[in-house]
């Protein structure tokens, strides 16, 4: 748990509500957190997700690890520590998402269970739906899109997530997703289809 270091500060409530929000929109805020190993294909599955619901004139917004490290979290690294504040940090920006009435789906590795599970209980229930990207390290390091298996292979990236950095898969996500089994297409459908069948879409 981060520290809590400012005193004097007050909770300030807003006069809009999320479900005034929400009722704009048309929609219900949730955070959709694909977790999966490197090229397991999370950022292409929230990508596509993410078009998909705009067409469908619904307001949607993709959280990339990539990205984010390249901003807000460019001051973290891949040990340990770093990788539960990156994710600490995401929890909270997403929630944040989630209360403005956003879709938000996240493309992180997060390969910590202790982690994941911290940003669910920072969400009410019903506004965290995990997202198991589940292919092998075998099938992603025959991918490497990156180049990066290779660098972890020879040495050249230290505590690289499912050769010398641990994967800790969800127990019990709301969703599966087998990449190397269906194409991703499918799998962007199964999620939608799952948003539409628990009310996140409206009517
Ligand atoms: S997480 O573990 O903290 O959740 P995050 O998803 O933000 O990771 O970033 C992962 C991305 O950073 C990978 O897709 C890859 O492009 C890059 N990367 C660079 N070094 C590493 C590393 N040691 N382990 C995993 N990914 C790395």
């Amino acid at each position: 748990m981060a520290e809590q270091r400012a005193t004097n500060i007050t909770w300030h409530s807003h006069h809009v509500t999320r479900e005034d929000r929400e009722k704009l929109l048309g929609q219900k805020g949730v955070t959709v957190w694909l977790t999966g190993l490197s090229g397991s294909g999370k950022s292409t599955i929230a990508v596509a997700a993410e078009e998909r619901l705009i067409a469908r004139g619904r307001l949607a917004y993709v959280l990339d690890g990539d990205n984010v490290r390249h901003g807000l979290n460019k001051n973290l690294g891949f040990s340990p520590e770093d990788r539960t504040e990156n994710i600490r940090r995401i929890g909270e920006v997403s929630k944040l998402f989630t209360e403005a009435g956003v879709i938000v789906f996240t493309s992180f590795i997060s390969p910590y269970r202790a982690d994941r599970d911290l940003v669910r209980g920072i969400h009410e229930a019903g506004r965290f739906v995990e997202v198991h990207v589940a292919a092998s390290v075998e099938t992603c390091e025959s991918r490497d899109v990156k180049g990066l298996y290779a660098k972890a292979r020879a040495g050249e990236i230290k505590e690289f997530t499912g050769i010398t950095a641990p994967y800790e898969a969800p127990l019990s996500p709301e969703l599966v997703i087998d990449t190397s089994a269906e194409p991703v297409e499918k799998s962007v459908e199964r999620l939608v289809t799952y948003l539409a069948e628990n009310g996140y879409l409206g009517s």
